[in-house]
């Protein structure tokens, strides 16, 4: 039976983090269903249609992967598109309350479905998407920690802010 994970995420925008997960996943999972979480409670930087463009772009070298968005419950999402497994990267001791949490919960929801970490490659252990956000906004060169179209992006709509 074909092994599906759902790689869930705001990736607002997309970095080398995310991309380092997807790409080790793909060496335990035969497909990968990246989503993003439409949340209208969430203000985003960038809008859905725009993250979508810079996963595809950034993704695009990846054979088995696709794309989605999603709303609602994230386990009855996975359970929808026959996913067995919830693919997350782990950063430092900053992301184990939460996920572990959010993993038990999502357990305890729908025992049938586990949740994998991954830990993130020790390059992108202090990367995220606010603070390269943040480097970006005030002109800081994030070059070496997104994909091209991400660096495009954000100067582009920083840019913009500032005129
Ligand atoms: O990239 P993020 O913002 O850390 O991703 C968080 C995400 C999308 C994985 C999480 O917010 C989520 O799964 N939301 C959907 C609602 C849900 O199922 N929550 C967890 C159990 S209550």
């Amino acid at each position: 039976m074909e092994k599906i994970a759902i790689y869930p995420g705001s990736f607002d925008p997309i970095t080398n983090g995310h991309l380092d997960i997807v790409e080790r996943g793909l060496s335990i999972f035969d497909k990968i269903i990246v989503a993003i979480l439409l949340n209208p409670s969430k203000k985003s930087f960038f809008s859905v249609e725009e993250r979508m463009e810079m996963l595809q772009t950034s993704m695009k070298k990846f054979a088995n992967v696709e794309f989605d968005v999603f709303d609602g419950l994230l386990v009855d999402y996975a359970h929808r598109r026959k996913a067995h497994a919830i693919l997350r990267g782990m950063r430092a001791v900053s992301d184990f309350e939460y996920e572990f949490q959010m993993a038990l919960m999502n357990r305890r929801l729908r025992r049938e479905i586990q949740t994998v970490f991954l830990m993130t490659g020790l390059r992108w252990i202090f990367t995220s998407s606010s603070i390269i956000k943040e480097a970006a906004q005030f002109g800081g060169d994030i070059n070496d920690m997104v994909p091209p179209i991400v660096n495009k992006k954000l100067k582009i709509k920083y840019s913009k802010k500032t005129v």
